[in-house]
């Protein structure tokens, strides 16, 4: 095979390994011995959102969970699973739910056309639009209304994780989780806070708050 872009992937990463062993020899040892993230990060697959370079964060420091926006999809086998596990488990005190401005995703489902197995996924970012249409009917500007439809599906999927059992269970126990929302700008590398931020069933609707024992 000739030298290609993927050849180039593997000898980044012995640079990488020399680089990190340099600055210290006891490195991947180190890590290797087990981890204790305290942030389970749900953010979007889009390449240009990478959770750890724009959070300055190293290995260890973040778990990470990435799928087609930010989505928390109560029948997602996959988000249950790394959800379970970081909260039961690894013990993180807050999880981040992080959308991007810009989000294909988003932008496919402010429109029509279909897409064929995606359509399934976006549908549940056209339920947040419909949930929201009266704010977003009043918002002319295309691009504005986009991003706005990128805050609140965020927003959606922080009150999502709260109307879980799993997070739910984990706010009984004191355990300190918090979970937040954030929105990372692509033209400016900016993380804008939310401040959708709970640590508590208090103020979720009653209809979705389980008796737990
Ligand atoms: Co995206």
């Amino acid at each position: 095979m000739k030298n290609t872009y993927y050849h180039q992937l593997l000898e980044n990463n012995k640079e990488w390994v020399e680089e990190m062993t340099a600055k210290d020899k006891n490195y991947f040892e180190e890590l290797s011995k087990g981890q204790k993230p305290p942030v389970l990060w749900i953010g979007c697959a889009d390449s240009r959102v990478p959770a750890n370079e724009i959070t300055g964060t190293h290995p260890g420091e973040l778990f990470v969970h990435r799928n087609i926006a930010n989505m928390v999809v109560h029948t997602d086998m996959n988000m249950l699973s790394v959800l379970d596990y970081a909260v039961n488990h690894l013990g993180v005190t807050h999880i981040i739910v992080c959308g991007h401005y810009g989000c294909g995703g988003v932008a496919a489902a402010m429109q029509n056309k279909s897409l064929g197995l995606i359509n399934k996924w976006i549908r549940n970012i056209k339920e947040v639009y419909k949930d929201n249409i009266t704010e977003l009917r009043k918002i002319s500007d295309d691009k504005k209304r986009f991003d706005r439809l990128v805050e609140l599906n965020v927003k959606a999927q922080v009150y999502d994780l709260a109307k879980t059992s799993i997070v739910q269970n984990a706010w009984k126990n004191n355990t300190g989780l918090e979970i937040h929302g954030w929105v990372y700008g692509l033209k400016d590398g900016v993380i804008k806070d939310l401040k959708v931020s709970m640590d508590s069933a208090e103020h979720l609707d009653a209809i979705f708050t389980f008796d737990l024992d």
